[in-house]
């Protein structure tokens, strides 16, 4: 049968096993997926011991995304963009390509959740990997503005210039924000210390759609704040991780699973609903 799995540190809560086997399920494929957590400095031997015994493609997530995207043969587009991999698929003729489905799985699940890109002013927080990822399928959706805020402003500028030839993206400091935003996503980690970016309340309305990334059983902090504040459309990124999901599965199958019924089936899971 064939193997696939997801490589992290810790990984043991990753919901990939689960969303991949229903998407198996759900378009009659055979194939089995499971868990790989290697110590920091063993992820390159891991990997390579799991191409050698067969394995037909993988996923990465953190802290090992940088890593996948030195150890690969050849990149996509996207994977060479968003400067990280999360998906490797051993091609019929023996090579390891690297993609990035992280991006296409944000903006999928924002259209999903009927928000409109185009001709929008987003407000992007943070600027490490995750926001990186997420600029070229953005900026494809063509805003008529992207503002990148980051707690430190040089990585916000940094990434804004290198992005800059594919839409009209700009970097702020939190302190020079200017609404109104239609929409703002959350890329940071800060919901994970239960920290919130230092973003002023009279920048949220009632008409704005908050994305948080991060996502958990309850409201992440950045989506309960947002709430407290009037927003009424808040998402979390528990959509965008089985959109990526689903991007990855159709590298590696050539086939595209539903979303929707696995979200749901998820969430169940987790007990949200
Ligand atoms: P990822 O790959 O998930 O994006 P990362 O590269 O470590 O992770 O980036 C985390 C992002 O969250 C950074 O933009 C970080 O800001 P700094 O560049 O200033 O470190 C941001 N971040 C983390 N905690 C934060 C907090 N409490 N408030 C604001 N921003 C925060």
């Amino acid at each position: 049968m064939d193997r696939y799995l997801v490589f992290g540190h810790p990984v043991r809560h990753s919901k990939s096993p689960f969303i991949h086997t229903l998407f198996a399920r759900q378009t009659q494929q055979e194939l089995e997926y499971g868990l790989a957590e290697p110590a920091v400095d063993e992820f390159a031997q891991a990997l390579r011991t799991f191409f050698d015994q067969g394995g037909k493609g993988c996923n990465v997530t953190v802290p090992f995304k940088e890593q996948a995207f030195t150890l690969v043969d050849r990149l996509s587009p996207r994977a060479k963009r968003a400067g990280a991999v999360n998906t490797i698929k051993l091609t019929d003729d023996g090579v390891l390509l690297g993609d990035n489905t992280d991006g296409a799985g944000l903006v999928a699940d924002l259209k999903s959740h009927g928000v409109t890109l185009g001709d929008s002013r987003i407000l992007l927080l943070g600027a490490g990997g995750a926001a990186r990822g997420a600029l070229a399928p953005l900026l494809a959706e063509l805003p008529s503005e992207l503002v990148i805020a980051n707690r430190t402003h040089t990585k916000a500028q940094q990434l804004a210039a290198e992005f800059c030839d594919l839409g009209p993206v700009t970097a702020q400091t939190y302190e020079q924000l200017a609404g109104p935003f239609d929409l703002v996503i959350n890329s940071t980690s800060a919901s994970l210390q239960g920290e919130l970016p230092p973003l002023a309340p009279a920048l949220i309305h009632t008409d704005i759609a908050i994305y948080d990334m991060m996502y958990g059983a309850s409201d992440t902090a950045f989506i309960s704040w947002a709430k407290q504040h009037g927003a009424r459309q808040t998402m979390d990124g528990l959509g965008m991780l089985v959109e990526q999901a689903a991007e990855a599965f159709t590298v590696w199958r050539g086939i595209r699973p539903g979303t929707k019924q696995v979200l749901r089936e998820l969430k169940r899971n987790l007990g949200v609903i």
